[in-house]
């Protein structure tokens, strides 16, 4: 039998386990979400994401591992999130993995939650070709990197202010749709017509993103305009974030020599990104490398995939818990 990863993600608000092989096959996973419990607050709540964690973790782990029929013995490694996300549930997930790799004396590494999202375009037997652009948006996040080749980091932009997920689901909330907040967003805009202007922050140069005053405008709008039309408003958000997305990536591809755009994170799983990512890269002449929809949003298999990278690179194993951890961090 193939040796494979198990997996742990508990950075945010999804307990996942995951069982991978070293060519990006999924053998088992598990995702319990807890969308439910914070839908109320309208975001994460954090007390309530770790104890939820805790209350989830050792089944899951125990379900995945039965279901495939696999022992502590077939494993070459546990890979679990120590950042960047909330350090209660951090902890929940690297103490776990840290006492189960000692009790199943299996190596243990603590992995670097961005660079799983990364990793999520080579699960189901994919793989990236370098020199690739990274757009980065999930709830926690909104990036644009450069790598070289698989093991090269270099980030070229980052938010100055809310990621561009984030805002999804603020705008979610100003328009009264549910959470999650970002697929609800991309029906409506769907439905509808993008006839008012929102600003695209900082479109004019460089790489970094802030999507603070865009949220703001859109919640002054509805504030001002009792009669708006919802279909209408969704889509003209997502009309903006998409010029601030594309104008930064095709910089990028005239900046850079680049085989593939890969888009990943939470936000990738929207069909208006993927669509519009199409044509930028079809006009472009190179690769679009996209998670298939379950890879995008959080998931330990994703995880899994980026420990192959610490085994293979020698890298320490540093199960310490980072809310903060960056790009550049293993
Ligand atoms: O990657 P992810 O699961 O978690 C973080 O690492 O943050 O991303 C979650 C974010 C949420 O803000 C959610 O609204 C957004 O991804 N999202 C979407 C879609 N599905 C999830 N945004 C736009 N369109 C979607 N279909
Ligand atoms: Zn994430």
């Amino acid at each position: 039998m193939a040796e494979l990863i198990l997996g742990i993600e508990t950075s945010c608000d999804d307990t996942s386990v995951a069982l991978v092989d070293q060519n990006g096959n999924v053998v088992a996973i598990e995702t319990v979400s807890q969308y439910e419990i914070h839908s109320e607050f309208g975001g994460v709540y954090p007390e309530l994401a770790s104890r939820a964690h805790l209350e989830a973790i050792l089944p899951v782990i125990e379900r995945v591992l039965t279901s495939a029929d696999i022992t502590p013995l077939n494993l070459r490694a546990i890979g679990v999130t120590r950042g960047p996300g909330l350090m209660g549930s951090l902890l929940v997930g690297l103490s776990t993995a840290q006492a189960l790799g000692i009790v199943w004396e299996v190596p243990t590494y603590g992995v670097n939650h961005l660079r799983g999202h990364i990793r999520s375009v080579d699960l189901d037997g994919k793989s990236l070709d370098y020199p690739a652009l990274v757009l980065l948006v999930s709830g926690g996040h909104t990036l644009l990197a450069y790598l070289q080749n698989q093991y090269s980091y270099e980030l070229l932009g980052t938010t100055r202010d809310d990621s561009l997920g984030e805002c999804y689901d603020k705008v979610a909330r100003t328009l009264g749709l549910g959470m999650p907040g970002g697929p609800a967003v991309d029906r409506m805009a769907a439905a509808g017509t993008a006839c008012v202007k929102f600003p695209r922050p900082m479109i004019k140069s460089g790489y970094e993103f802030s999507f603070s005053g865009l949220k703001s405008s859109v919640a002054r709008y509805v504030e001002t305009h009792p009669e708006f039309d919802v279909n209408d408003v969704a889509a003209a958000f997502v009309d903006a974030s998409l010029d601030v997305l594309s104008t930064k990536v095709q910089r990028a591809i005239d900046q850079k020599k680049l085989a593939t755009l890969a888009v990943v994170g939470g936000v990738a799983a929207s069909p208006q990104v993927r669509a519009r990512m199409q044509h930028i890269t079809e006009q472009a002449g190179i690769n679009l490398c996209l998670p298939s929809q379950k890879w995008a949003t959080d998931n330990a298999a994703m995880i899994a995939m980026a420990t192959w990278d610490y085994i293979e690179q020698g890298l320490e194993k540093n199960l310490e818990p980072k809310p903060n951890l960056r790009l550049s961090d293993s």
